[in-house]
């Protein structure tokens, strides 16, 4: 019985930690493809470099040829240009739409019964591209970023009330960009609500507590792009690697994990024909569940714009 075979189609920032994260998780043989010469060669042997000391047997290869993909169960897709101090995650759209049709061709021709995980920006845009250029059924194709924000989230949460993320419990909906939707009241540390715990750190004052939420939302919001200002040349890549994991394990191992995943969407939450964040139970068969449940009036207001965000960019594409 062969080990599950994952492709990673751009091996710069993300594709090269995500490629060494996975072997951690021994989650099967690595292909890592890049349109640059050597740079998936030079990565694959040195991760496999590291194979006897982090004590993994996988086989990692590099290639710029799409045929040895062939067979993968599970394709995640970084090929794209990331943001520079200044750029929106929309300013991408020209440039990685036109990779994501090389990119879509090379994985319909050679892995035609993968699994995607698409991770390049504008994320929305990007799956909308990647679903209709593969054909693949859209179970079967997934975009990356609310599992990211949601621990973007939970992060910040933990440090204001300093306690260990690993007990922070959050969602964020909605389109991958500013107009993204933490659900503030679904946000608790180990079911205690976190607006209860900031009232409690407040000492009762409900408007501190409030002000302080609103500034974790907001900064969850902005925290690419606040990694983007202080790197100067890229985006984050060390939890969006994580965040790729979380689905790509859930997908391989038959988690059933329920996590926010860029998702089409057939009337949920009153959306029709669009991928957008929403929760989705993730196993085997890719995005098998879309879990639906009420929103508050504020909230599908707010989710509604960010609705509004990703069909304007889509309705745009090629
Ligand atoms: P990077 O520039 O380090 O890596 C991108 C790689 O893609 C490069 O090695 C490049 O050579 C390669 N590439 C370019 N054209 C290609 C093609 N046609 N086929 C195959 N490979 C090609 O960028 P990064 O920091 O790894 O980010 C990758 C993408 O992920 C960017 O679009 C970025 O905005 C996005 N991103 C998304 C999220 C999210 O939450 N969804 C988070 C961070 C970054
Ligand atoms: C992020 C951007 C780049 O880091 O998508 O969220």
């Amino acid at each position: 019985m062969g080990r599950p075979k994952i492709t990673i189609i751009g091996s710069g920032q993300i594709g090269g930690v995500l490629a060494y994260h996975a072997t951690s998780r021994k989650l099967g043989d690595i292909v890592l493809y890049d349109v640059v010469e050597g740079r998936p060669q030079g990565k694959a042997i040195d991760i496999s470099a590291a194979a006897r000391e982090d004590e993994f047997d996988l086989r990692i290869i590099g290639t710029n040829d799409y045929a040895d993909i062939k067979g993968s169960n599970v394709v995640v897709i970084t090929a794209g240009l990331p943001r520079r101090p200044g750029m929106s995650r929309d300013d991408l759209i020209g440039v990685n739409s036109k990779i994501m049709r090389d990119v879509s061709d090379g994985i319909k021709k050679y892995a035609p019964d993968a699994h995607i995980i698409c991770v390049s920006n504008p994320l929305d845009a990007m799956v909308t591209l990647c679903q209709r250029y593969t054909g693949f059924p859209h179970h079967r194709v997934m975009g990356m970023a609310g599992v990211l924000d949601s621990a973007r989230f939970a992060t910040f949460i933990a440090w204001e009330l300093g306690i260990s993320v690993r007990d922070v419990n959050s969602t964020v909906l909605g389109g991958h960009g500013d107009s993204m939707v933490p659900i503030v009241r679904f946000a608790n540390v180990n079911g205690i609500p976190v607006t209860e715990l900031l009232e409690g750190k407040y000492k009762g004052d409900k408007e501190k507590a409030k002000r302080v939420m609103a500034a974790l939302v907001a900064r969850t919001k902005g925290a690419g792009g606040e990694v983007v200002k202080l790197l100067k040349d890229g985006s984050a890549f060390f939890s969006p690697a994580s965040s790729i994991i979380t689905m790509m394990e859930a997908i391989l191992q038959d988690q059933k994990r329920l996590m926010t995943a860029c998702a089409y969407l057939t009337g949920q939450f009153g959306v029709l024909g669009y991928y957008v964040g929403v929760p989705c139970v993730i196993g085997a068969d890719g995005v098998e569940q879309i879990v639906e449940f009420e929103l508050t009036p504020e909230e599908k207001e707010m989710f509604d714009a960010s609705v509004a965000s990703v069909k304007e960019l889509v309705d745009c594409l090629p």
